[in-house]
């Protein structure tokens, strides 16, 4: 009879927040089902997101955070990484710490618990498809690995064929590239992907040896080394998608959306500050419980977003030409660092057209304000979280992609899915005003809702008991726990 070790799963996300917050779900499902789980998060993260009085994880008996140095300043305003330099930064800080855990853990030290516990060693790493060390790693000391990618499963299969795409001449071009060009090289897109809907750091590579292709092109190389693939999505939404990822990787998890998942499997609130790098404002609710039905434009940009006062400037002129109504996160650090001139202007939330129509907050509760009532359409970035948080809500979007899979996100939306209009590379006030109009009440505007009520509902069963997410996380379970045998 084969020996039975407990099974024990070490989750290690990337410090962002699009990266953390799947995780966590993560991490809680694994939990629930009984699982030992150790969250390692990077030390600055951790103090941000996780030591906090509403987060309890750390008081249940089998979830324990461990972290590991990020090599930035204690306290840094910025505990994350938003450019490539700045995850090889942390890199160079985490992978010797990280080894060590997994040594520890294996020897018998349960993984550097210092606290009496008797934790079981880990049996199976998930690793955030970012950090190709945190596969790297585990895989040289013989534990098996399960990759999580936590961007969009488009992206994830056209960072896929990179090699193909090169060996096309279809991009890494020194020459200005024609981004209206259709694609060829990303099979079962071919119909409708331009250059300009390829990822960020593909669509403007300049050669084959191009840092950014590099690193993706590694990530893609990695998920051939995994045991198994977690995706945030659902079968209904992106089953061609998956069917190609599994000629990959044969053990392909659709778990999406992972927040509904969360949500039913774990009864986890959808609010609440754990797991985020930025307090709610939860004032917001209150002004939108003072608006009519579908008469708020949702304006957020994500996390890692940044624009000009004058970018900042021509959506505010598109929103209030607009005639319509509007939340939007306007985060500490959304604006660039402005001259002393810029400084002396009026701040947005004082003018009269904010005053009359809008209400700006720093960062919102965005699954419940996509979830009220008066919430017309979401002017997003086209983040894979918010996507999916859009799709959960069934409200019809306006996308203005800012990078990485956000441009194939967007394309998908408008082009696939057909729940909302892509207003990719074009941001001045005509554009974001016409867009937003149409969204709300243009003519195509029943055709995008019912579009968008239709992928809610099929979001709604997929993570219902026996629909095919919450299938694939009973699966995902089971693996987990016989690579423990
Ligand atoms: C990044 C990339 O931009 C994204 O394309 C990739 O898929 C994941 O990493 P980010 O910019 O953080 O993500 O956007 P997104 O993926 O949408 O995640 C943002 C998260 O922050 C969402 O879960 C959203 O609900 C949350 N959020 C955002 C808030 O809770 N409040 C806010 O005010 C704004």
């Amino acid at each position: 009879m084969a020996n039975t070790i407990t099974p024990h799963v070490l989750l290690f996300p990337m410090p962002a927040q699009g990266h953390l917050l799947p995780m966590t779900k993560l991490a809680d499902l694994l939990s629930h089902a009984g699982l030992y789980v150790t969250f390692l998060a990077t030390e600055g993260v951790y103090q941000r997101c996780f030591l906090r009085d509403d987060d309890d994880r750390g008081d249940q008996p089998r979830f324990r955070f461990r972290t590991v140095p990020d090599g930035l300043p204690r306290e840094s305003s910025r505990p994350f990484v938003d450019t490539l330099d700045g995850l090889l930064g942390v890199v160079g800080h985490a992978r010797g710490p990280y080894r060590e855990l997994l040594a520890s853990s294996r020897g018998g030290g349960g993984g550097g618990g210092g606290e009496g516990e008797l934790w079981p060693p880990v049996t199976c790493v998930v690793a955030d498809g970012f950090l190709p060390f945190a596969l790297d790693v585990p895989v040289e000391m013989g534990i098996p690995v399960m990759v999580l990618r936590t961007s969009s499963p488009c992206s994830v299969w056209a960072y896929c064929c990179i090699p193909e795409l090169i060996k096309r001449g279809e991009v890494a071009s020194p020459d200005e590239p024609n981004l209206d060009e259709s694609i060829q090289g990303v099979a079962g897109m071919e119909g409708f992907l331009r250059r300009r809907d390829l990822p960020g750091f593909v669509r403007k590579a300049q050669s084959a040896d191009d840092p950014g292709l590099q690193f993706f092109a590694t990530c893609s190389a990695n998920l051939t080394r995994a045991r198994a693939l977690i995706l945030n999505t659902f079968e209904a939404l992106d089953s061609p998608v998956i069917s190609r990822l599994r000629d990959v990787c044969p053990d392909v998890y659709g778990l999406g959306p992972l927040h509904l998942l969360g949500r039913n499997v774990c009864s986890t609130p959808s609010g609440g500050d754990s797991g985020k790098l930025w307090r709610e404002d939860r004032t917001c609710m209150a002004w939108l419980d003072r608006q009519p039905d579908r008469s708020v434009v949702y304006v957020s940009f994500g996390s890692i977003t940044v624009i000009s006062r004058e970018e900042l400037l021509e959506f505010w002129h598109g929103l209030i030409g607009s005639g319509k109504r509007f939340l939007w996160v306007v985060r500490s650090d959304l604006v660039a660092e402005t001259s002393a001139d810029e400084k002396t202007e009026t701040p947005l939330e004082l003018e009269e057209g904010t005053r009359e129509r809008g209400c700006l907050v720093g960062w919102a509760p965005q699954e419940e304000v996509l979830a009220h009532r008066s919430i017309g359409c979401f002017l997003t970035h086209s983040g894979w979280n918010s996507t999916l948080e859009g799709v959960v809500a069934g409200v019809p979007m306006v996308c203005w992609p800012f990078l990485g899979d956000q441009y194939t996100n967007s394309r998908f939306v408008s082009e696939v899915w057909r729940n909302g209009l892509d207003m990719k590379d074009a941001g001045g006030r005509d554009v974001v005003e016409r867009m937003v109009k149409a969204a709300m009440d243009g003519e195509g505007a029943d055709e995008l809702r019912r579009s968008a009520s239709k992928l809610a509902e099929e979001a709604r069963e997929s993570a219902e008991e026996g629909g095919s997410s919450y299938l694939d996380y009973q699966r995902l379970v089971q693996q987990i726990k016989s690579l423990s045998s």
